[in-house]
């Protein structure tokens, strides 16, 4: 989709952290957009902040793991802006936890927000962009979902999954002029969930350097602009790594230890979130 201006998307997490930036980045593009969350004040101020651009942004309140509300959600976008042509599949949640100490509450949260949702809403948009012929979705994935994360397997098990639906999605949509991307940050500095994290629990080991939510925002933009399949923001030390486990998956602990993301993950999941 090469051109942007007075498309209408979707974008849920847009409340704070990452779905801030991606607004941000849409609305200079001249996107006008839905902006979903459970905080109705939040995602007012973001609407507000993204008009100034000259765009159009309507705020509707969701919880993504309440099936009525998510259901109603591309129902009432439709209402509010038109058809839809872009999703922006960015709501997530993180637990860290050592796994055989997770609550099965925050396991079934992780699949339901992360990859179930996304799943949902792209089943909803689908047909009307298939029928005119245009549309893109994107799926905010992880690092996490390419390589797992200690303490963190959840996360890192639906993460996984949004890779691959991503990967499977677009063989079906080959020849569709739909496209689909995933996007993969490594950790994230300034906002959102990471910039949490390092504040409570120090930063991450050396080796894993943060980017930033400019990049992130970037990544999505150029996704739907060039129909990417996927884009991997942190790229350093992040892609020899990902070429090696593909090829020797045996040793993907080994590297994990040169990474330094056990103690990582274990000084985390001390929060005890
Ligand atoms: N930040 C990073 O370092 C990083 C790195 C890799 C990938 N990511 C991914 O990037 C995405 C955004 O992360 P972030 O760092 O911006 O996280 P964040 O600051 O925690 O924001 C999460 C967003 O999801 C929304 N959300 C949470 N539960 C929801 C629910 N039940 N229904 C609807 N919306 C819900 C939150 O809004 P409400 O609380 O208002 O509902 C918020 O807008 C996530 O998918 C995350 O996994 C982040």
């Amino acid at each position: 989709m090469k051109h942007l201006k007075n498309r209408n998307a979707i974008l849920t997490g847009a409340s704070r952290g990452l779905g801030v930036h991606i607004a941000e980045a849409l609305a200079k593009e001249g996107v006008n957009m839905v902006l979903a969350a459970r905080s109705a004040g939040k995602l007012e101020k973001v609407c507000e902040d993204v008009r100034s651009f000259g765009v159009r942004a309507v705020s509707i309140p969701t919880d993504l793991t309440d099936p009525g509300q998510l259901e109603a959600l591309v129902e009432k976008s439709e209402e509010k802006l038109g058809p839809i042509d872009i999703l922006i599949n960015n709501a997530g949640v993180e637990y860290s936890t050592p796994f055989e100490q997770f609550e099965p509450e925050k396991i079934r949260k992780t699949v339901e927000l992360n990859l179930t949702a996304p799943m949902l809403l792209t089943r909803s948009v689908l047909p009307g962009m298939l029928e005119r012929g245009s549309g893109h979705i994107v799926n905010m994935s992880s690092l996490a979902g390419k390589t797992g994360f200690p303490c963190e397997t959840p996360y890192a098990a639906v993460k996984s999954g949004l890779v691959k639906f991503t990967y499977s999605l677009r063989v079906e949509l080959a020849g569709k002029s739909v496209g689909v991307s995933v996007i993969c940050p490594g950790f994230v500095a300034g906002d959102g969930m990471y910039a949490r994290m390092e504040k409570e629990s120090g930063p991450a080991p050396k080796m894993l350097i943060p980017t930033t939510t400019e990049k992130v925002a970037d990544s999505v933009i150029k996704a739907i602009k060039k129909g990417s399949a996927e884009r991997i923001v942190n790229r350093l030390p992040m892609r020899p790594v990902l070429i090696l486990q593909e090829m020797f998956p045996g040793i993907i602990p080994y590297l994990h230890r040169a990474l330094g993301t056990p103690e990582y993950g274990r000084k985390i999941s001390e929060r005890g979130i």
